[in-house]
């Protein structure tokens, strides 16, 4: 049974709060997953109260889920009542001084209190030491807890900074550091891959496996986000939070307990073994572009530097391709290649694992020509799959071979699919950590990036772009161990490799 709460959201009228956040908790309030005594107080600059937050919430609602049946009017009209507003700016201490009067003195309000940074990161610190001056942070009467969303610091002395400062004022078991790529239930589904079958496990290390691939695209560009994604770029972006958290899935060892430590103790000795890379081995490494021009669903878009917002002259990757080893036991020289851009030719998040040419070539007296590996592909989105490739032999006289693929994919009882937030959400009232980042994951994903960050800070000049609508600059070819490695960039047979690279 979960303690009844109140959900303070900072930034409540930003985007995050009205795509993400609320459309999770209406879910969470429809699904009957919510406790009793459930509230939310959205807290903003705009000179709201709580009914016109009530309304504007419930259009953006509407407009959104495209629901209108009698029962998601009742629901809409449960969750509106669930709904609060106080406008204060987030720099002040007297909004912090009405949040606590408001919270303290109203009995619909419970004394457990959930407080969500929905803002940009260079206010997380102040936010919390408001919280602690004000003694709402302090755990009596109820408890508190901080959730913090990514990026968390801007490189690995920002994140240290930052995480000695949220100390000062909250435990770390009032922290929830957000990857909302662990709430996605494709993500979990690697660890139920792995674990719940044993048959993969003896062949799921560097004897067998040629490499891994972990890819995100984006069809989209920057989407309106220039001042942060300007100052980001891709490999902060993506590559040291989400795609860092794929990977440690993908390659961690089973742990001796499905609960939050032993997890992450597991994740962590993942990124601790992966083989830092020296200045001087960045560009063997690493490669970042920028999109340019280009054909995205039929129509031209601009480049990176005609993007409202940012600078002709800016350097900030779009794209970036990163090759990875983990210097263990199980994945010793085994090259783990992650790749994601903005403007690439689809949406596509996979995990593609290539397995080795069996060790005799016993067909070369045959027709076939050259054996094609076998792959496990799994489909992250849009397609959530899990596929098998497999060689048999084509029907006829002739000794040839072709691909054909076992599909495990368990997205067909038509169900909708979660979003990643309304897991997220229900376990931070729950307060279950375990898909939630420890402070030393993000560093020590943080001491992987940092040295090509260094690198590329000082190389001002140059950078590869890429056409938009196309799978990235040729150059990102140049990262591969071998001739006959190649980008894989769907998980479907036909269109396996892409137009570039
Ligand atoms: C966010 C990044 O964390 O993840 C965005 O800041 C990116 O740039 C997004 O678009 C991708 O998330 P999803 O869930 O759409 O794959």
């Amino acid at each position: 049974m979960l303690d009844s709460c109140t959900f303070v959201i900072f930034g409540a009228t930003g985007n995050l709060s009205k795509n993400k956040l609320l459309p999770a908790l209406f879910h969470l309030d429809d699904a009957e997953r919510l406790p009793d005594g459930f509230a939310v107080i959205g807290i903003g600059r705009r000179e709201w109260d709580d009914e016109l937050w009530r309304e504007k919430v419930m259009n953006d609602l509407k407009q959104n889920l495209k629901l209108d049946t009698k029962q998601a009017r009742r629901s809409f009209e449960r969750f509106a009542k669930r709904l609060y507003f106080i406008n204060g700016d987030l720099g002040k201490q007297s909004c912090y001084e009405a949040l606590n009067k408001r919270v303290s003195s109203e009995t619909v309000f419970s004394q457990n209190l959930i407080f969500y940074m929905a803002i940009p990161p260079a206010e997380f610190s102040l936010v919390s030491q408001y919280l602690s001056e004000t003694g709402l942070s302090h755990e009596d009467p109820g408890w508190r807890r901080l959730v913090v969303e990514k990026p968390f610091g801007y490189d690995l002395e920002s994140a240290q900074l930052l995480d000695q400062r949220l100390h000062r004022c909250f435990s770390e078991d009032q922290v929830f550091r957000i990857d909302h790529y662990l709430g996605k239930e494709t993500i979990q589904n690697i660890l139920v891959f792995r674990f719940a079958n044993l048959l993969l496990e003896p062949l799921w290390n560097r004897n067998y496996i040629d490499h891994v691939q972990i890819v995100h695209a984006e069809s989209q560009g920057i989407a309106g986000r220039a001042e942060y994604y300007d100052n980001a770029g891709a490999l902060r972006d993506m590559i040291q939070s989400h795609l860092m958290q794929m990977l440690t899935l993908v390659a961690m060892e089973p742990p001796a307990l499905m609960d939050a430590e032993a997890l992450r103790d597991e994740k962590v000795k993942v990124l601790r073994s992966i083989r830092p890379i020296s200045q001087a081995a960045v560009h063997a490494h690493a490669l970042r572009a920028q999109y340019a021009s280009g054909i995205v669903g039929g129509e031209r878009t601009r480049g990176y530097v005609e993007e409202d917002g940012i600078e002709p002259d800016s350097t900030t990757e779009t794209f970036a391709a990163l090759k990875l080893y983990i210097d263990n036991w199980r994945w010793r020289n085994v090259p783990f290649y992650l790749r994601t851009g903005k403007r690439m030719a689809v949406n596509r998040s996979m995990v593609s694992v290539r397995f080795k040419h069996p060790p005799q070539q016993l067909f070369r007296e045959t027709a076939i020509e050259q054996l094609s590996p076998n792959w496990v592909l799994l489909g992250i989105q849009p397609e959530d799959c899990l596929r098998v490739e497999l060689q048999v032999k084509e029907t006829g006289l002739e000794m040839r071979t072709r691909t054909m693929q076992l599909d495990a994919s368990y997205d067909k009882d038509g169900q909708a699919p979660l979003d990643a937030y309304d897991a997220l959400l229900l376990d931070v009232i729950d307060g279950d950590h375990s898909l939630f980042l420890r402070y030393d994951e993000v560093a020590w994903a943080w001491r992987v990036v940092d040295p090509i960050l260094r690198l590329w800070a000082t190389e001002r000049d140059f950078i590869h772009t890429y056409p938009a609508g196309s799978w990235g600059p040729r150059e990102a070819n140049r990262l591969f161990d071998r001739d006959d490695q190649r980008w894989r960039n769907d998980v479907s047979l036909s269109k396996s490799e892409g137009d570039i690279c």
